[in-house]
């Protein structure tokens, strides 16, 4: 089954061809994120404007690129949620446009369903149960996957998360945005030790934690620098910050494979791009004696091929969507997006 996707929760334009959920015939991604550098972070109405003038041409490259015409592909899927809810829209219903026109089956997918998903693209061994942390710039979670479409957050952020504190700290520091990728390289070449920072541990919840008090024990440490006079060595804060960062998760997900007694784990979202947290992630399971799955850091990001993949597993689940289906800013990951509330359905005449 061939799926032509489509990725547009917040500031990358994509469009993949996907088969059988597992094979990638296409993967096309329009960045915008030189726009948006320009403001420091994403800015949702330039996001949303952007996504209208590239979705024609980026969905044409992707089936240009499988070889295909769209009368061919069998299914069209696009994320509806969580993300930018302009920037959802586009994508939202662009796509439903084109299902409605071929008359084919409409697919909605839950953006961070789909970052899980990016990992059985590079792995086709790869089956549930597993347990994934998930760490972008909008959430940050770690999730029992029980099934392709049955999933159960067993603990996450209480506030930031973790790419949300990368692109923050990187604006304090002054060093560009997107802030995760800058931070990773500057902290190549940083010493982890040379601050001191906090790492959150929640009373009664050890499976939650919290980035705001690393957050501002950074932005307080520039600032106190500033006022001071004194040079801030941005490669050893970079270094101290990324391990405060991979500290808080990694050890969580150990925790949550010895309660749950599940050895096969993986990783996923931008920040499991992160150098420091894969390189620590390796360690840890291997002292556990489990199996480790990372996506390529091109699956890391956000791309349509994992909103592709995860499609496939929710047609065979039965959570197709109609041409009323709405995008929605949030979600649950254990929801089926399929159902959610259609207000137009309800107050519709006829
Ligand atoms: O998954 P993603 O592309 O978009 C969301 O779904 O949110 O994640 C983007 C986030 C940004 O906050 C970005 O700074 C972070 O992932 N990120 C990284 C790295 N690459 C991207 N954070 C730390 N280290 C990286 N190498």
């Amino acid at each position: 089954m061939k799926i032509l996707a489509i990725e547009s929760s917040c500031d990358e334009t994509a469009a993949a061809v996907i088969e059988d959920g597992r094979i990638i015939r296409s993967n096309v991604i329009y960045s915008q994120a030189q726009e948006h550098a320009l403001y420091g972070g994403v800015v949702p109405e330039i996001a949303s404007r952007r996504h209208i003038d590239a979705i024609c041409p980026v969905t044409e490259q992707a089936l240009a690129e499988a070889g295909m015409q769209l009368s061919e592909v069998d299914a069209i899927a696009a994320t509806c949620a969580p993300g930018l809810i302009g920037a959802l829209l586009v994508g939202a219903n662009f796509a439903k446009s084109l299902a409605w026109a071929q008359n084919k089956p409409f697919i909605p997918v839950n953006h961070i369903r789909g970052h899980i998903a990016a990992n059985l693209l590079a792995f086709p061994e790869l089956e549930p149960p597993f347990l994934c942390l998930s760490a972008s710039g909008g959430s940050s979670m770690i999730v029992h996957v029980k099934d392709y479409t049955d999933m159960e957050i067993l603990g996450g952020t209480r506030d930031d998360a973790a790419g949300e504190a990368f692109d923050k700290v990187a604006r304090v520091l002054k060093v560009g945005y997107p802030g995760g990728p800058k931070i990773d390289k500057l902290a190549q070449t940083g010493n982890d030790k040379a601050y001191k920072l906090p790492r959150s541990s929640i009373k009664d919840a050890p499976l939650d934690f919290s980035f705001s008090g690393l957050k501002t024990a950074v932005i307080n440490l520039a600032h106190n620098a500033e006022q001071k006079g004194e040079e801030i060595n941005v490669n050893d804060l970079a270094a101290s910050f990324s391990a405060a960062v991979s500290d808080t998760l990694v050890p969580r997900l150990r925790l949550a494979a010895k309660q749950t007694g599940i050895r096969r784990l993986v990783a996923a979202g931008g920040v499991a791009a992160n150098s420091r947290l894969r390189a620590d992630l390796e360690k840890m399971a291997k002292s556990i004696h489990a199996q480790l799955y990372m996506p390529p850091l091109a699956l890391c990001g956000d791309n349509a091929a994992m909103i592709g993949a995860q499609a496939y597993y929710e047609y065979l689940a039965g959570a197709t969507g109609t041409i009323w289906q709405n995008a929605f800013a949030s979600a649950e990951i254990s929801e089926d997006i399929s159902q959610k509330r259609v207000f137009a359905k309800k107050h519709a005449k006829r």
